[in-house]
């Protein structure tokens, strides 16, 4: 995997557990930083390929990059992926990083009647209003940026529409999860007309991180 003369390749990655389990695997397709990311407060890395660099973005900001075209490829959470729509890139590989749930949740009993209009606060609107329209509810969303599980506790919403892991969080707030909506983990993403243009790398890239990932499945 090499890019042709003078050819360049973004790669966007966002810090924290993404970061951390991808870089293993990006290593293992030849690319590594050429300093330490989680150390620096650079945001634009090369790396031990010549012409690849590595960008840091805020999660949400990833699609919206790769949808753009400001980065060929990124890797970000199937959460924010539905939030944000695929409109503009391939969604290419799931990573099998980072997994969780994303789920509704809330303090009381699971609904039962479909008439309830109920207050919904969460980051992922568009992945909210769809999972509860699905389910026959209009519901008030409020839009929030974190600490969700707060909302119930202070009366601003009935239930939360939110990420779910180990499930700490919500126990620890007096809350327990509902509905499932999805299972997440994080996804390789490019943008498509890097697809066509920068093909032959981006192809290798692909290839290479999917046996990295097939290799840690059945270790
Ligand atoms: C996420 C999520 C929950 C928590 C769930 O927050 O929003 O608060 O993790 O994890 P658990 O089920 O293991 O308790 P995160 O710490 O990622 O910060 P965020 O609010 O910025 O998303």
């Amino acid at each position: 995997m090499k890019p042709a003369k003078g050819e360049q390749l973004t790669i966007a990655l966002t810090k924290g557990r993404i970061l951390s389990e991808t870089l293993p695997l990006l290593a293992e397709a030849g690319v590594s930083p050429l300093e330490s990311v989680e150390e620096s407060r650079k945001l634009i890395f090369p790396t031990t390929m010549e012409g690849v660099s590595l960008v840091i973005l805020r999660g949400s900001d990833v699609p919206t990059y790769v949808r753009h075209g400001a980065a060929d490829v990124g890797v970000v959470g199937k959460d924010l992926l539905m939030e944000s729509g695929d409109e503009g890139l391939y969604e290419v590989l799931d990573l099998e990083i980072a997994r969780c749930r994303l789920m509704t949740a809330g303090t009381g009993q699971a609904r039962t009647g479909h008439a309830a209009k109920i207050r919904v606060a969460t980051k992922f609107v568009n992945v909210a209003r769809a999972h509860y329209s699905s389910r026959g509810i209009q519901p008030n969303i409020i839009k929030l940026y974190g600490a969700m599980e707060l909302a119930p506790i202070m009366d601003l919403a009935d239930e939360i529409v939110d990420i779910v892991d180990t499930g700490n969080t919500l126990k620890a707030n007096g809350m327990r999860p509902l509905e499932h909506i999805a299972d997440i983990s994080s996804r390789l993403i490019v943008n498509k007309a890097s697809m066509r243009t920068r093909n032959h790398i981006i192809a290798s890239l692909v290839e290479r991180l999917g046996t990295a990932v097939a290799s840690r499945r059945d270790a």
